[in-house]
């Protein structure tokens, strides 16, 4: 399991083949809208990204420009920091000066040495106590560690005076995430969590264009999300840097396998529904304007060996949703032995779908306007839709057994912002600009805990076999 890996190799998600009642003449006005608005608006959401832009290779730091310079350090040196650290080196105006992490012969070594090649010359640290005693000016530390060292690593981050970017989960149990909501009021301090897809140009397009503007969906009846995840061998570990086991043991963790593959167990991690879901139900709460209401969930560790494999390797839940519109039900799917047609989330409502995935390689964006719905020529004007792609016309023969009461599949437009930054880049952007004045977190600290609360919620429902209410007053701190 892992989110990386799947990024990229996501593959389109099958596509009904096109059915072809006559949708091709009532279309025909709109597939000739002009449609100059649609590049001018990708360019600019584009722009502001752009010039921070700095090809890695050249072993050049992102000038800082006018921007004043904000000291970083990085908590927790594996497979996310790494993402996290080379998006940092995109970013204007940031200065490294220190790498910590208990895998002081591997991973934090390797970090340390790329910042050297970017003529930065950070201090390693194994014990984060020693860096936040040592580094007195540093402004920001950004926390990549296993979740169940993410509330510790936050709360004393924060109490030293830091802002702190958290990877998601919050935590791995809610008093946890608790704690850290409380820390970040208490201090002052800025407490941005992992999620995002929250800075994402195409999902603050859809959420503020597409449904807050527009109302494509009208009225959302049904949500669905999915992660599919291939089966995957466990992490491994080159033998001649094993971690000690005092070492290992002092820091949480059984031996080295358990250290590579912490998701995995209870206690550690959260398992798939925490690991992958937790991104996707975050957009559930967000596009639906309010947490869930409800959740019902089955899951089981169905294909791999419990003895390794703690949490459930695949779930499916159901979350209702009390929206001020009336109610939603929203069904996400995990499961870690076929990785066909990746992840993506769909929003369905009266008059239109959306669905739309971070992975710029698959279902990055696509919305079907319903055949009674009002036409859509107005937004495909203004570029907040691609003119719609009219479905292939079947041969005669085809037509002829196609029952006249189905239903036929609206074409697509697509969705017209791509994102060609990495993943990340746009909320550790918020994230330091919210340092520097300039923006407002985009996934502060109670945003965070709605969403683990909402997750955490799955593991006990499949616990304890029954259908769990949220109390509203659970989702606030
Ligand atoms: N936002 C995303 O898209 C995304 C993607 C992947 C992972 N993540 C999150 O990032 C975090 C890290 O995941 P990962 O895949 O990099 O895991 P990983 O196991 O590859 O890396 C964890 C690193 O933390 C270090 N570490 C462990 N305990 C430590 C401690 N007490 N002090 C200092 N260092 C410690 C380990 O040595 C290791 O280098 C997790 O919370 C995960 O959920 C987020």
């Amino acid at each position: 399991m892992g989110e990386q890996d799947d990024k990229d190799r996501q593959r389109t998600p099958g596509k009904e083949p096109g059915k072809t009642i006559g949708r091709r003449d009532i279309l025909q006005g709109l597939s000739t809208v002009p449609v100059l608005g649609l590049f001018g608006y990708a360019v600019k959401k584009q722009a502001g990204y752009e010039n921070a832009r700095v090809e890695a290779k050249t072993g050049q730091a992102a000038p800082a420009g006018k921007l004043s310079e904000i000291n970083v350090a990085l908590l927790g040196g594996g497979d996310q920091g790494e993402v996290l650290l080379n998006s940092m080196l995109k970013i204007p105006g940031l200065r490294f000066r220190a790498i910590c992490d208990i895998w002081t012969e591997y991973n934090q070594k390797k970090l340390v040495n790329r910042l050297k090649k970017f003529r930065f010359d950070p201090n390693g640290y194994e014990d984060y106590r020693e860096m936040l005693d040592r580094e007195k000016d540093l402004d920001a530390v950004v926390i990549a560690t296993p979740d169940f060292w993410h509330a510790r690593h936050a709360v004393d981050c924060l109490r030293a005076g830091k802002h702190v970017y958290c990877e998601k989960e919050m935590s791995n149990t809610l008093e946890g995430a608790r704690s850290m909501v409380v820390a970040a009021r208490e201090t002052g301090k800025l407490l941005q969590i992992g999620h995002q897809r929250r800075s994402n140009p195409r999902y603050l397009h859809c959420y503020e264009k597409l449904l807050g503007e527009a109302k494509l969906l009208g009225r959302i009846v049904t949500a669905q999300g999915q992660w599919n995840h291939s089966v995957k061998p466990d992490i491994g570990w080159p033998q001649r840097y094993a971690i000690p086991e005092d070492r290992l043991k002092r820091y949480g963790f059984r031996d080295m396998r358990q250290f590579r593959n912490w998701r995995w167990y209870k206690g550690l991690g959260g398992g798939p529904i925490v690991d992958l879901g937790s991104h996707q139900i975050d957009i559930f709460n967000w596009f639906l304007g309010a947490p869930p209401s409800h959740v019902i969930a089955s899951g089981g560790t169905d294909y791999y060996d419990p003895a390794t494999h703690e949490w459930y390797d695949t779930v499916l839940a159901i979350y209702e949703y009390q929206t001020t519109a009336g109610k939603v039900r929203a069904c996400y799917k995990t499961q870690t032995a076929n990785g066909s047609q990746g992840y993506f989330e769909t929003f369905m409502g009266d008059q239109g779908t959306l669905v739309l995935s971070e992975s710029e390689a698959s279902y990055s964006g696509s919305i079907y306007r319903e055949m009674s719905a009002p036409a859509w020529d107005e937004w495909v004007q203004k570029g907040y839709i691609a003119a719609p792609r009219i479905q292939a016309v079947k041969p005669e023969e085809a037509v002829a057994v196609l029952d006249v009461r189905e239903s036929v599949s609206p074409d697509e437009h697509r969705v017209p912002v791509e994102l060609t930054d990495p993943y990340h880049k746009p909320h550790l952007e918020n994230f330091f600009n919210a340092i520097r004045g300039t923006a407002k977190l985009n996934c502060p600290a109670e945003t965070g805990y709605e969403t683990a609360m909402t997750v955490l919620k799955v593991n006990q429902a499949i616990e304890a076999n029954q259908r769990l209410a949220f109390n509203s007053e659970e989702f606030k701190v």
